[in-house]
């Protein structure tokens, strides 16, 4: 959290900024506009400046607009109606006990100054949401890195094996510094299986049928040979999924006669405006 000092800096970097907003001499309509989408954004800054501490793999509250697009969506690639989808939203959102888990393993977790208390699932939901519907026997995810994903799918596959419907979870991640910590702190290492090497690798030598791929590996040039990899890998049904707007995905969908979607979560009072993602079905 923002020290005393940091505050008067963060303080004074605003005045500034609003001071020109304030003298600028405003001509028309469109700049007036303008400097009123600015004059919001600057709030968003200061409100996530304090309230946040995080640093990477932002957490964040999102607007009802963007929960009833995730809803939907989640409907439609699963097959199922609106009601039966919302009901599996409010079974995470109402979970208090595992929603407590997840704060409380913050602050287990390696650099936990830089992570906030609160679980907020954000897009993430979606995730637990198809998986809970689904009842997938098998999950891969790739790129977990801390495992903020990895927790929701976990509790998800956890339910699914209670309600009788029993799955797996393989990761595989290239690096391993953090090892999916928040999986560990959680108290849910037992239920994946953690493979540290590259996606594509791990996808072509991997037996199964997947039924659910999420891929996050963003930061690697592209997702094109892990889903050149992973056709004819794929459960009948089966639903690939990333935290990105992914040309390449598309593109798969349409080869291989597949369906694809979108949907974005606007974040709520926070310096990142929101994220998109991508569904292949
Ligand atoms: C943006 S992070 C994932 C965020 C995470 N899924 C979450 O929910 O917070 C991307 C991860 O992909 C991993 N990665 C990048 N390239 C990879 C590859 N080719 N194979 C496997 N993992 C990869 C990185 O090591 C990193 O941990």
């Amino acid at each position: 959290m923002m020290s005393e000092s940091d505050d008067r800096i963060v303080s004074i970097k605003l005045r500034d900024f609003q001071m020109l907003l304030g003298n600028y001499q405003y001509r028309d309509s469109r700049i007036d506009y303008a400097f009123k989408l600015l004059d919001d954004r600057l709030q968003k800054t200061r409100h996530w400046l304090k309230a946040s501490r995080e640093v990477a793999s932002f957490t964040y509250d999102i607007t009802e607009e963007s929960l009833r697009a995730m809803v939907g969506l989640a409907a439609s690639v699963c097959g199922v109606g609106i009601v039966e989808a919302e009901a599996y939203f409010s079974e995470l959102l109402e979970d208090s006990d595992f929603l407590d888990k997840i704060s409380k393993a913050k602050g287990e977790c390696k650099y936990a100054n830089e992570l906030d208390e609160t679980a907020k699932p954000g897009h993430r939901m979606f995730l637990y949401a198809i998986a809970r519907i689904k009842k997938p026997k098998i999950v891969v995810e790739a790129g977990p890195f801390r495992g903020f994903g990895s927790v929701f799918l976990i509790e998800a596959i956890r339910r699914n094996d209670l309600d009788g419907f029993p799955g797996e979870i393989f990761t595989v991640d290239i690096m391993n510094a953090f090892d999916g910590d928040i999986v560990e702190a959680c108290g849910y290492g037992a239920f994946r299986k953690v493979r540290v090497g590259d996606a594509t690798e791990f996808i072509e030598n991997f037996e199964e049928k997947i039924d659910i791929f999420l891929s996050e590996t963003h930061y690697s040039g592209g997702y094109g040979k892990q889903l050149k990899a992973i056709e004819g890998k794929l459960q009948q049904g089966g639903v690939i999924t990333m935290s990105a707007l992914d040309d390449e995905l598309y593109n798969f969908s349409k080869m291989f006669g597949r369906r694809y979607a979108s949907f974005y979560t606007e974040a709520v009072n926070h310096i990142y405006q929101g994220q998109f993602c991508c569904v292949s079905y």
